[in-house]
């Protein structure tokens, strides 16, 4: 007993003897701002979503075999600042293979997006994708894959190397060689690669019920999403139009209605942005039939012609009841036709503005902008772009 309370006692005379000298013990919350190594003063996280399915694993032992499991629950991650000084949450949503790592810091261990958001005085969601990371998935089925090392260095971190589209030689932000073994960053971030779902329209949905799910749970938010993440994104605005108070898309899954020549794993998005339906007025009820498109020609060399309704063009409803940016890097393969996106959405009466970094001054970024050399500035042009549309 005595041994166990001087424990205590020396226990506490040490975090003490650490707080003190680090001049946080009593400091005002606000000064805190740029120094504190410690962004966040509360973590909390929580599963929404889900339902139980009856099924099978084949492969288990004999007590795990069959019986009632739960799929398709989301992982959610909540960190408050000390301060909350903005009127709506930041709610990331990854893109494929990805979990919520991406936003805690960057793989050669600078500050990550989640901190500099939680500086601004936002509360920040991370989620990992529903049948991802922390979000269970049953494991006996067969349509999921994890990248190798040759796709991540191909299309995110030597992409000047390769040459498959014509910005590619322009990549200069990545925060290492790009290639594994001999890079911590490369490796940092392969290590972080998980497996991803396959089945396009079963990912859509699963992640679209979450974020819907989410929303309602925890209110009016700004959603973030990169890549995969894009068409949930649109997806989850078309479900909760007024709990999505802006969404900045960072190179969304697209172009809009057709896949690409030189993508990675693109994949026909026939609602426009989506594969899954959303609202159109007038009503579509089969795309096909429904959406009248036209292939134009590029606006420039080095990208793709867009597809566009004829008009008179019919109105994504939902979509327009909240302000989107489509942001998209100089070198990465988004810049062939992110344009196309933005186009898409605006032709039909959303307010889309299309953040083109190379255009803002910011350039040699590739796909993983919030991971790269120059992270923080990027997050300065999302913090600008909510301040601008009054959020
Ligand atoms: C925190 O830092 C940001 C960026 O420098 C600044 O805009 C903001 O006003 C600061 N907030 C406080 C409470 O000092
Ligand atoms: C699973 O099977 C049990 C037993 O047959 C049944 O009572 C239950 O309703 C089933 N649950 C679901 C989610 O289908
Ligand atoms: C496995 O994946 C398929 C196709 O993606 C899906 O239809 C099925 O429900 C999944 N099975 C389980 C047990 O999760
Ligand atoms: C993909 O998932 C959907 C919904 O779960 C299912 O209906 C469809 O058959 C699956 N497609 C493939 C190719 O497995
Ligand atoms: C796609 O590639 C084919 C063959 O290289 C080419 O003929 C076609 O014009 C390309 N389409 C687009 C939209 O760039």
């Amino acid at each position: 007993m005595l041994f166990l309370s001087i424990i205590c006692v020396l226990l506490s005379l040490k975090t003490l003897a650490l707080a003190l000298p680090l001049g946080q013990v009593g400091t005002p919350a606000s000064s805190l701002n740029q120094s504190s190594p410690e962004a966040f003063a509360k973590r909390s996280y929580f599963y929404i979503g889900g339902r139980y399915i009856n099924a099978t694993q084949p492969q288990a032992g004999k007590y795990y075999t069959s019986g009632t499991y739960m799929v398709d629950q989301l992982y959610v991650e909540r960190l408050e600042p000390q301060n909350i000084q903005q009127k709506y949450p930041l709610l990331f949503w990854h893109g494929a293979a990805q979990t919520g790592t991406n936003w805690l810091n960057t793989p050669d261990g600078r500050e990550g997006w989640a901190s500099y958001f939680l500086r601004q005085g936002y509360v920040v969601y991370i989620i990992d994708q529903p049948q991802r990371g922390r979000s269970p998935w049953l494991p006996d089925n067969s349509s999921f894959a994890i990248p190798p090392t040759q796709y991540i260095e191909t299309y995110f971190t030597t992409i000047q190397d390769f040459n498959l589209w014509p910005q590619a030689h322009l990549h200069t932000q990545w925060p290492g060689t790009g290639l594994p073994g001999s890079d911590p960053a490369f490796d940092a971030l392969y290590a972080s690669q998980v497996q991803l779902q396959l089945n396009v329209t079963e990912s859509e949905a699963n992640n679209r019920n979450a974020g819907a799910a989410l929303l309602d749970r925890i209110g009016p938010a700004i959603l973030i999403t990169h890549s995969q993440a894009g068409a949930y994104g649109f997806g989850i605005g078309d479900e909760r139009p007024n709990l999505v108070k802006g969404l900045i898309s960072i190179e969304p899954s697209g172009p809009p209605i057709a896949a690409p020549n030189t993508t990675a794993g693109a994949t026909p998005q026939v609602w426009g942005v989506t594969t899954l339906p959303v609202a159109y007025e007038p009503t579509v009820s089969d795309p096909a039939t429904g959406l009248k498109t036209e292939v134009q020609s590029p606006i420039a060399e080095g990208v793709v012609g867009c597809t566009v309704q004829l008009e008179p063009a019919k109105r994504m409803v939902n979509l327009a009841q909240f302000p989107i940016a489509i942001m998209t890097s100089e070198a990465g393969y988004h810049a062939q036709y992110d344009y196309c996106t933005a186009a898409w959405l605006s032709q039909a009466g959303v307010d889309a503005e299309w953040l083109n970094l190379p255009a803002l001054g910011v350039h040699g970024n590739s796909h993983f902008v919030f991971m790269e050399k120059n992270s923080l500035e990027i997050a300065g042009l999302v913090q600008n772009w909510i301040q601008k549309k009054g959020l």
